[in-house]
C-alpha cells in the first residue's frame, strides 16, 4: 500500500478518545523509556495523523522489540585501534614469495549485540516514517545515535578512506579505523535508503558493517529491496554475497509491502529462524504460529496423539501447526516413531528455545537431528528460535575452531589456506553453510562417520528449509501462479502420509 498516494477520509475514523491519549501521555511522562514506537504509533493513530494499518503494526512491534532490548543494552566502550596497529605486519619471505596475505585482525561481534533491523518495501510504504519514529523514541540510555541518508554516509566514508590512504599509504586497514570513529559517534546507526549500486561500495561494505557491529553498533536500515536483490548484476557480484549474508544473519529483515501479503493475517516479517533467545524471539514464534496455524477457526489448544499405546502431548496446536519448546519436544524421551506421528498430524512446527548443543548434550543433538530429518522428509515447515546461530547449534565456537584445526592437520581442509586462518574459515562457514560442510564432516564432535554425516546434513537441510521457496510452498500464492504448485504439494504430502502409515 502506498501511503504517499492515499487520501484518507477522516470521517471514517472514530474520534480520538481523549482518555486514551491522556493515558499514553501520562505514561510517557512518568517513564520516558517506557514510551516507544508502539505508543508513538498509537498516539498518531488516535490523533488522526496515521491510519491504523495492521501490517504496519507488525513492523512497529519489531521496532518496539528492539527498543525494549536497547533499553537494557550497554554498548561496549569503543577501543580505537592505533594507526600503527592497522599497518600490515611484516611478512616472512615465504609468505611474500607465495603471496600469502598477513592474517587480518578483527574483533568478533559481541554476543549480546541486539539484532538490528532491515526494513524494505516499495516507495511510500512508510519505511522512512517508521525509522524516524524508532529513532526519535530511542531509550535514554542510548546516549549517542546517528541517522543518515545512506548515500551521503557512503560518500563520507569514501572521502575519509581516500584521505587516510593519501596520508598513510594504501596498505593501511583504513576501514577498521573509520569504523571505530563512526562507532564513537553513535551506538545506534540508522540508514535511510540502503542500497549498493557501485563496485567501490560493494567492495568495502561488508568489512565496514562488520567492523561497526564488532564495536557494538546496532544498525537499522530502510531499503527498497530485499538484501538478496542488492547489487543485482553488479561487477564482481560474487564478492558481495558475504555482505548480503551478513545483512541477513545479523539483521531482522522485514517486508513492509502489505500487497505481497497473500493471506488476511499479516505475514511474519522475518525468516523462519531467529536467534538469540531475546524478546523478539517470542514475537517471532507467536507470529509464525498465527500465520501457519488457523487461530481463528481452531484456537490454540493442547492435543494428544497416540503411538504404540503411548501418548504424545502437543502443548499448543492450531490447524496444521504445532508449537513446542525444545524441552517439551526433545527434553523428553521422544524418538523417530513419535516424530513420524507428529508429521502425520501437522504441516508446520514451531520449536522455541533451542539451545546450543555441545558434546555434552549429544543425546539432545541426536534426537533433534532425527526430528529435523522427519520434518524435512515430510516436506513440513519448520520455525525455530535458537540461542545461537544455526551453524553453532551442534558445536560451540571453540569446538568448531578445534574441529577445524583437527581437519587441517589431517590435510582435509586444503582450501582453508586460501583464507586467513580459522576465523576467516568460520566467517566463510557462516556465509554459506552448504559450502563448508566438508570441513565440519571432519570435526571430532561426533564419533562415528554416520553421525558426522547426519550432523552436516541436518545443517544443510535446515538451510534449505529456511529458503523462501520452502516456506512459501503450498501456501496458496495463486496470484503468482502458485495454484498448481499448491495442489502438487498437497499431493506429495498426502502421498507421503500414506507411505509412512
Ligand atoms: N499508516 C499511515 N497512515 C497515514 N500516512 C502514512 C502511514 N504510513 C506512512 N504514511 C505517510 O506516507 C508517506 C510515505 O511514507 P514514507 O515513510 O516516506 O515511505 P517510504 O520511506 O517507504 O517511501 C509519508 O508522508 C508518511 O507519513
Ligand atoms: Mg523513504
Amino acid at each position: 500500500m502506498c501511503y504517499s498516494n492515499l487520501r484518507y477520509s477522516t470521517a471514517l475514523w472514530e474520534p480520538a478518545s481523549s482518555l486514551e491519549l491522556l493515558d499514553i501521555l501520562t505514561m510517557a511522562l512518568a517513564n520516558p523509556d517506557a514510551f516507544g514506537p508502539l505508543d508513538e504509533y498509537d498516539e498518531r493513530v488516535h490523533s488522526h495523523r496515521l491510519r491504523d494499518d495492521e501490517h504496519q503494526r507488525t513492523i512497529v512491534q519489531s521496532l518496539q522489540d528492539l527498543h525494549d532490548m536497547l533499553a537494557d543494552y550497554q554498548a561496549p566502550q569503543v577501543v580505537h585501534p592505533s594507526i600503527e596497529s592497522l599497518k600490515p605486519q611484516s611478512q616472512s619471505l615465504f609468505d611474500s614469495l607465495f603471496h600469502r596475505k598477513p592474517a587480518r585482525k578483527y574483533t568478533r561481534i559481541p554476543p549480546n549485540l541486539p539484532k538490528g533491523l532491515y526494513m524494505y518495501g516499495d516507495v511510500g510504504s512508510g519505511k522512512t516514517m517508521l525509522m524516524d519514529m524508532f529513532y526519535d523514541t530511542l531509550p535514554h540510555n542510548i546516549s549517542s545515535k546517528t541517522r543518515v541518508h545512506f548515500h551521503n554516509f557512503m560518500q563520507d566514508v569514501h572521502k575519509r578512506l581516500h584521505a587516510m590512504k593519501m596520508e598513510h599509504g594504501t596498505d593501511l586497514d583504513a576501514i577498521s579505523y573509520i569504523a571505530a570513529d563512526l562507532a564513537e559517534k553513535g551506538s545506534v546507526l540508522c540508514f535511510d535508503e540502503f542500497q549498493c549500486t557501485d563496485v567501490a561500495d560493494a567492495m568495502i561494505l561488508r568489512s565496514l558493517l562488520e567492523a561497526l557491529m564488532s564495536h557494538g553498533v546496532v544498525l537499522v536500515t530502510t531499503s527498497n529491496r530485499h538484501p538478496d536483490d542488492l547489487y543485482k548484476n553488479g561487477i564482481q557480484r560474487a564478492s558481495f554475497i558475504p555482505c548480503i549474508n551478513l545483512l541477513k544473519t545479523r539483521l531482522r529483515v522485514l517486508n513492509l509491502d502489505s500487497t505481497t501479503d497473500y493471506r488476511k493475517i499479516p505475514r511474519p516479517p522475518s525468516g523462519v529462524y531467529h536467534h538469540p533467545l531475546d524478546k523478539a524471539a517470542t514475537s517471532h514464534a507467536e507470529r509464525w504460529f498465527k500465520f501457519l496455524g488457523d487461530v481463528e477457526k481452531d484456537p490454540p489448544h493442547k492435543a494428544t496423539h497416540q503411538v504404540w499405546g503411548r501418548d504424545i502431548e502437543v502443548p499448543r496446536a492450531s490447524g496444521k501447526a504445532a508449537m513446542f519448546t525444545f524441552g517439551e519436544l526433545i527434553g523428553r524421551a521422544t524418538g523417530a516413531a513419535d516424530y513420524l506421528e507428529l508429521m502425520r498430524s501437522y504441516d508446520a512446527f514451531i520449536i522455541t528455545d533451542v539451545p546450543g548443543m555441545t558434546h555434552r548434550e549429544r543425546d539432545w543433538a541426536r534426537r533433534f537431528i532425527t526430528f529435523i530429518d522427519a520434518v524435512y522428509e515430510s516436506r513440513a515447515k519448520l520455525v525455530l528460535t535458537t540461542a545461537v546461530p544455526l551453524f553453532q547449534l551442534f558445536m560451540s565456537p571453540e569446538e568448531i575452531g578445534e574441529a577445524l584445526d583437527g581437519g587441517r592437520l589431517q590435510g582435509s581442509v586444503q582450501h582453508a589456506e586460501e583464507h586467513d586462518g580459522v576465523d576467516d574459515v568460520m566467517r566463510q562457514m557462516m556465509d554459506d553453510l552448504g559450502m563448508n560442510m566438508a570441513m565440519l564432516k571432519n570435526s571430532n564432535l561426533f564419533t562415528g562417520d554416520e553421525e558426522r554425516f547426519a550432523f552436516s546434513r541436518a545443517l544443510s537441510r535446515l538451510s534449505e528449509m529456511g529458503s523462501q521457496d520452502w516456506v512459501e510452498r503450498g501456501l496458496g500464492m495463486e496470484h503468482r501462479g502458485g495454484l498448481n504448485e499448491k495442489e502438487g504439494w498437497q499431493r506429495v504430502r498426502s502421498r507421503w502420509r500414506e507411505d509412512s502409515l
